[in-house]
């Protein structure tokens, strides 16, 4: 499924229970105003009219896209992950280590929804 909105779209499928969101882009000179979290929320209305509990993402490694996410209460999925976020988020001076050894790799995040 697809939403699109003036701002931006957000593309996501819904299986067992579970909204997989497969992307989310905001144009890029309304970015940073605040409509990326709204087309989540929105969308995350829409999940829970269709019985979905949880809401699972695949975060590329861009530091702004993860913090998005954290932003929006995603958590990350394993152990690994949540050490590198925590890494990401608490020391600008390991980023470039982080990128260099897992520059192709994406973060599972997911968020519980009620
Ligand atoms: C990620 C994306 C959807 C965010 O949409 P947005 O409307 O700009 O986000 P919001 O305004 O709702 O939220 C902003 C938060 O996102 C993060 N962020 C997004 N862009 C950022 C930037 N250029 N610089 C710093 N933080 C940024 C920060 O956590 C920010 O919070 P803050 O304003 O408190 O610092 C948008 O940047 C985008 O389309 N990026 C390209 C596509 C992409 O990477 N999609 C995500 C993967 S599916």
């Amino acid at each position: 499924m697809k939403l699109i909105n003036k701002y931006g779209y957000i593309e996501y499928i819904i299986d067992n229970n579970i909204a997989n969101i497969i992307f989310l882009e905001i144009k890029k000179k309304y970015r940073q105003k605040g409509y990326g979290s709204k087309l989540l929320k929105q969308s995350e209305k829409i999940f829970l009219n269709n019985g979905v509990k949880e809401v699972i993402v695949s975060a590329n490694q861009s530091k702004l896209a993860i913090s998005f996410w954290i932003k929006n209460n995603f958590v990350p999925i394993d152990k690994k992950e949540k050490d590198i976020i925590e890494c990401i988020n608490s020391s600008d001076a390991h980023i470039d280590y982080i990128f260099d050894i897992d520059q192709n790799s994406i973060i599972l995040m997911k968020k519980i929804i009620k």
